[in-house]
């Protein structure tokens, strides 16, 4: 199994972004949420509140019998890429989108403003993307800024990195926003 990892903070486009890369390369996209729900990883009162807390020993066992086939290529896409075994992973895209995008897009999707500003903080602090270097390490995890992309073109970067493997980007939000003297607008101390 060779698989593709897409990951990112909520409403970073992981799922858009999937879909369009899945068709490009004609290669079955699969969403780690949507993986656990029907490997039955998400128990019934998590379901009922909508806050689908995951069984993880459950959804690594999914994992495994998934990538057992070693002819296979996937996009996996979602929350949880880190359960993915490392063996099986050939790239980590992680999407990243600048703290005020990811703040309006958020506010958008009707989130309580608890929920937009600990997404928007964990996108600041860069949590998806520690989290992939844990897991993966340096040369598979690379980091697309898609705050001034489209999601087809964000698909289209990720298609040409694939071919042309550069040294990968590392993004850091907190610096950026440092040097601009605006931390305090994103995080709550
Ligand atoms: N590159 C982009 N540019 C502008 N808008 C985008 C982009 N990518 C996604 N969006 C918008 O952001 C919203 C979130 O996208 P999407 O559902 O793909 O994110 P996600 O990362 O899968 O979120 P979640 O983690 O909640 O599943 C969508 O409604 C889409 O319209
Ligand atoms: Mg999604």
């Amino acid at each position: 199994m060779s698989v593709i990892l897409l990951g990112g903070t909520p409403g970073t486009g992981k799922t858009m972004v999937a879909k369009i890369l899945g068709s490009k390369l004609s290669i079955e996209v699969i969403s780690l949420s949507e993986l656990a729900e029907k490997s039955g990883c998400i128990s019934a009162e998590d379901k009922a509140r909508k806050t689908g807390i995951i069984n993880e020993d459950c959804l690594v066992d999914a994992l495994l019998t998934l990538t057992e086939d070693k002819t296979k290529t996937l996009v996996l896409e979602g929350h949880y890429i880190d359960l993915v075994p490392n063996s099986s992973v050939q790239w980590v895209f992680i999407l990243r989108t600048h703290p005020e995008k990811l703040r309006d897009r958020l506010t958008e999707r009707a989130y309580t403003n608890n929920k937009v500003s600990e997404n928007v903080e964990a996108e600041v602090l860069g949590v998806c993307q520690l989290d992939a270097l844990d897991a993966f390490g340096e040369t598979k995890v690379h980091e697309i800024d898609t705050s001034e992309l489209s999601a087809p073109q964000t698909a289209a970067l990720i298609a040409s990195l694939m071919k042309e493997s550069p040294d990968p980007e590392r993004i850091d939000w907190l610096a950026l926003l440092e040097k601009e003297g605006r931390v305090d607008d994103f995080l709550s101390d």
